[in-house]
């Protein structure tokens, strides 16, 4: 059989990245300095979550239940999908900082408490871009609920640290509702 050129070229190259492949380690220690991590930086942010769950253009659907959700006084079970606005004051008309993107369910029995899986995806400002991965525990009845910030990309790379969401406004009609963030970050 006759190959062609390029054909032998690309063989070759198969063949060689193979070979190359087969020393390479799966993991090894680089310095920080490669990925540029040199100073470590404590941030505060504060913003407002808007969760509208009713009206003409809710940022949260409910996307899962179980059979046993709407006979629960919790609601165990229901699980919603959100993207709701990020404002850098309380009132919607304020400046638009980001959009929390995520899941929430209720995950207790006894009491009205959510399981928060969200992204705050940043669209301001040097944050533009960059997100920050929340994972934690809601209960409404407490003032300050405390939620673990577990990670970050772009500029927030490596980020760790805590949110405090506070209700800065409920309508007990609609169940909507405006929370107050303050969120502390270690990144670099
Ligand atoms: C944020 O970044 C996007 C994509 O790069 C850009 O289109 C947008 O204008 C930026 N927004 C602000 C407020 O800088």
């Amino acid at each position: 059989m006759v190959y062609s050129l390029p054909k032998l070229i690309s063989f070759l190259l198969f063949f060689l990245g193979l070979a190359s492949a087969k020393c390479h380690t799966f993991s090894r220690t680089i310095s920080p300095s490669v990925l540029g991590l040199d100073q470590q930086e404590l941030n505060h942010l504060n913003f407002y979550f808007h969760d509208i769950i009713s009206g003409q253009n809710p940022t949260a659907v409910r996307v899962a239940e179980a059979p046993i959700t709407n006979t629960s006084p919790t609601h165990f079970g229901a699980v919603m999908m959100a993207d709701g606005p990020l404002t850098a004051e309380p009132e919607l008309s304020s400046k638009i900082v980001g959009s929390a993107q995520g899941i929430y369910g209720s995950a207790s029995q006894s009491e009205l408490s959510f399981l928060m899986v969200l992204n705050f995806a940043f669209t301001e400002g040097e944050y533009n871009g960059s997100s920050l991965s929340v994972l934690g525990r809601n209960p409404l009845s407490s003032t300050v609920r405390e939620m673990p910030i577990v990670g970050g990309s772009g500029l927030f790379r490596f980020a760790r640290g805590y949110a405090e969401a506070r209700t800065h406004a409920i309508d007990f009609k609609t169940g909507n509702a405006i929370e107050e963030f303050n969120v502390y970050v270690f990144h670099y």
